[in-house]
């Protein structure tokens, strides 16, 4: 009854099996080798057009080179006020792109339009004791839970045009967003205005695999350096390609991320029938936030159910009453029907 994250699960077989495979043979390093490039192409397959591709280690390192590649001087990066960026990841994108990140409100985890519209003016392009504006970050799927329809992807993109801000997307949860709309990576990304994806592998069944893509190869240009001076740069960089070769392989990718939505869907569905416990807010990925009793979350830790207790967001409608807690549930590709229904029973 692991709900505690998506990272706590192993890695899927697969991605072990050709992890291994690759351990016993050389290869050209530093990102030079054969299969480094045909993975880069692979992911010109899966976007639908020549993208740039560059392996990092963590997500927190996709966000912040992708920060650091479009930095400006006196720059402000405007993002969700609960976005992994500013609250998760120790200031990583400001130290390394020199810029602010500056929050945005928004219901369910998305920036409002009028809220991020706001946000901007306040950081004109010649307000030099401000700062000025110069991307925006959204996430997707978001820290709460939520997915960001293609229109709702299309207005932020259109206000980023607007204000000739580009826009980045973290994807650490890409994949389950992309299973929820039932759409393409292309669809979700630059069809609808993406100039720059983290795009994460490592809670979806890798071990450790995340890249940036870049749609626009041309503002890529920076990077190479960039990951090399930030220490990104593996010498042994094509164990994330391999690792990326298996995870996209016939799809593999999609399946885990509906497994683990499908996961979700069955808590969701038992939490929403069940006498003791009910959910905060409705999600469509694989996080599920419910407010149970606080017993029956003591009952359920006894018995090795492994989850977070959540602060609550400020917009939050539900009351968490005096006996009660916040807690977030995530599916991961390793999550049983077994997992959920134990817990769903623990908690009743
Ligand atoms: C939305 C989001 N972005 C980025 C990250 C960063 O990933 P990492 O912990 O690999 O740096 C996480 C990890 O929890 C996340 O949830």
């Amino acid at each position: 009854m692991f709900f505690a994250s998506d990272n706590w699960a192993g890695a899927h077989p697969a991605i072990n099996e050709r992890l291994l495979r690759e351990s016993t043979r050389f290869a050209a390093a530093y990102g030079t080798s054969e299969l480094d490039r045909a993975i880069e192409q692979r992911f010109n397959e899966i976007f639908e057009r020549e993208v740039a591709v560059f392996f990092v280690a963590t997500g927190t390192a996709a966000n912040s080179l992708s920060l650091a590649s479009i930095a400006r001087p006196g720059g402000v990066v405007f993002c969700h006020s609960e976005a992994h960026v500013i609250e998760d990841e120790c200031g990583a994108p400001d130290f390394f792109s020199g810029m602010r990140m500056v929050p945005v409100e928004g219901a369910l985890g998305k920036m409002e339009i009028a809220s991020l519209e706001g946000r901007i003016a306040r950081y004109p392009q010649d307000a030099v004791h401000h700062g000025r504006a110069a991307a925006i970050t959204m996430t997707q799927a978001t820290e709460v839970g939520s997915v960001y329809t293609l229109e709702e992807i299309e207005a932020v993109s259109a206000t980023a045009r607007t204000h000739g801000l580009p826009l980045h997307m973290d994807g650490a949860r890409f994949a389950n967003a992309l299973a929820a709309l039932g759409t393409t990576p292309a669809e979700m990304t630059w069809k609808r205005g993406v100039d720059i994806l983290s795009f994460g592998g490592t809670k979806n069944g890798c071990w450790c695999a995340e890249a940036i893509v870049f749609f626009d190869p041309a503002m890529a240009k920076e990077l190479p350096f960039i990951r090399k001076r930030t220490a990104q740069l593996f010498s042994k960089s094509r164990f994330i390609a391999a690792q990326f070769e298996a995870y996209l392989k016939d799809g593999l990718w999609l399946e885990l991320a509906a497994h683990a939505n499908a996961m979700a869907d069955r808590l969701r569905a038992g939490i929403s029938t069940s006498n003791s416990a009910r959910l905060a807010w409705p999600t469509q990925s694989n996080e599920v936030f419910a407010i149970v009793p606080k017993t029956a979350a003591k009952a359920a830790e006894e018995k090795g159910a492994r989850f977070y207790d959540w602060l609550e967001p400020r917009d939050m409608a539900e009351l968490v009453g005096e006996d009660e807690m916040l807690i977030r549930l995530v599916s991961s590709f390793a999550t049983t029907a077994e997992d959920v229904d134990a817990f769903l029973k623990v908690i009743a």
